[in-house]
């Protein structure tokens, strides 16, 4: 059995080794006349927590969406520059989006359970998705990913009741769930805890550490504290600009650019 450090030992020297799972070259993007980004160079690592970190209005969602292609959903919302997924750029026209977005999953800000059952809430992706060949086999990805989500033993003996009868941290952990169901390769979070008590936020900062084991995770926070406890690498934005990427120790300590160290220390944002 390996013990806690000898785990986190593998990983680090595993997310060294590693290439990028994701590459952001020059990426842009414009709400209409407005531009939101400009030129960001950024990519995800496996294995790692990437923290987006920045003052209100700065970019972060904006960035995390470009990681997916969920801009696409947004009238008046162009991307320029270029991303990768392994080798693939994600938007070439040939790319299947519902596909990518299995393979890039997300979870957002505000739990959003569909109002069906709990059971139907975990199970609903593997199903579109083909994933899953039996209902034995779909039974057995829903118990996996309430496991993987820290939610089984809450909803064991509930799961034909409606997601959206369970609490709000909860909710947001079935949220995490429903997208572990389908195995993706990365998963975004935009601001997963901002409507959480601090026991359900302790609850899915430990689930983000665990899950770092299998996903790439990209998360974007307000808090300074939550970036430190459950991040790696920390990217801070400032008006549509990329400013600073680094280890979050150093970033946390002696960042290399002035305004990260002014925001970090509550100066600005
Ligand atoms: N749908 C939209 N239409 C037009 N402008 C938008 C849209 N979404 C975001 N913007 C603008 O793009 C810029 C970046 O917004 P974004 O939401 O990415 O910031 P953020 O860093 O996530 O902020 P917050 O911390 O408040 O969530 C802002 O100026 C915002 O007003
Ligand atoms: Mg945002």
């Amino acid at each position: 059995m390996l013990t806690e450090t000898a785990v986190e030992k593998a990983l680090e020297q595993k997310m060294n080794a590693t290439a990028y799972k994701m590459v952001g070259k020059t990426v842009s993007v414009y709400y209409g006349e407005k531009r939101a980004l400009f030129d960001v160079n950024l990519n995800v690592r496996e294995n790692t927590v990437t923290a987006l970190i920045g003052p209100s209005g700065c970019g972060k969602s904006t960035f995390l969406r470009c990681l997916n292609r969920m801009n696409d959903t947004i009238d008046n919302c162009r991307v320029t520059g270029e991303i990768k997924l392994d080798d693939a750029d994600i938007y070439d026209p040939d790319i299947d989006v519902v596909e990518l977005r299995a393979r890039v999953g997300m979870v957002f800000q505000k739990p959003n359970p569909f109002p069906k059952s709990i059971y139907e809430n975990v199970s609903y992706g593997p199903r579109i998705h083909g994933i899953a060949r039996s209902k034995a086999d779909l039974d057995q990805i829903v118990e996996s990913s309430l496991h993987k989500a820290g939610l089984w033993n809450e909803v064991k003996d509930r799961l034909q009741e409606s997601g959206t009868g369970l609490s709000g941290g909860q909710q947001q952990r079935l949220c995490i769930a429903r997208a572990v169901a389908v195995s993706p390769e990365v998963i975004l979070m935009d601001e997963p805890c901002s409507a959480l008590d601090p026991i359900a936020t302790a609850k899915v900062e430990e689930l983000i550490h665990e899950l770092r084991e299998n996903f790439s995770i990209v998360i974007v926070t307000h808090s300074m504290q939550q970036a430190a406890r459950v991040s790696q690498r920390t990217a801070m934005f400032h008006l549509g600009n990329l400013v600073e990427e680094n280890d979050t120790d150093k970033m946390f300590t002696n960042p290399d650019d002035p305004r990260t160290q002014d925001y970090i220390m509550g100066r600005f944002g």
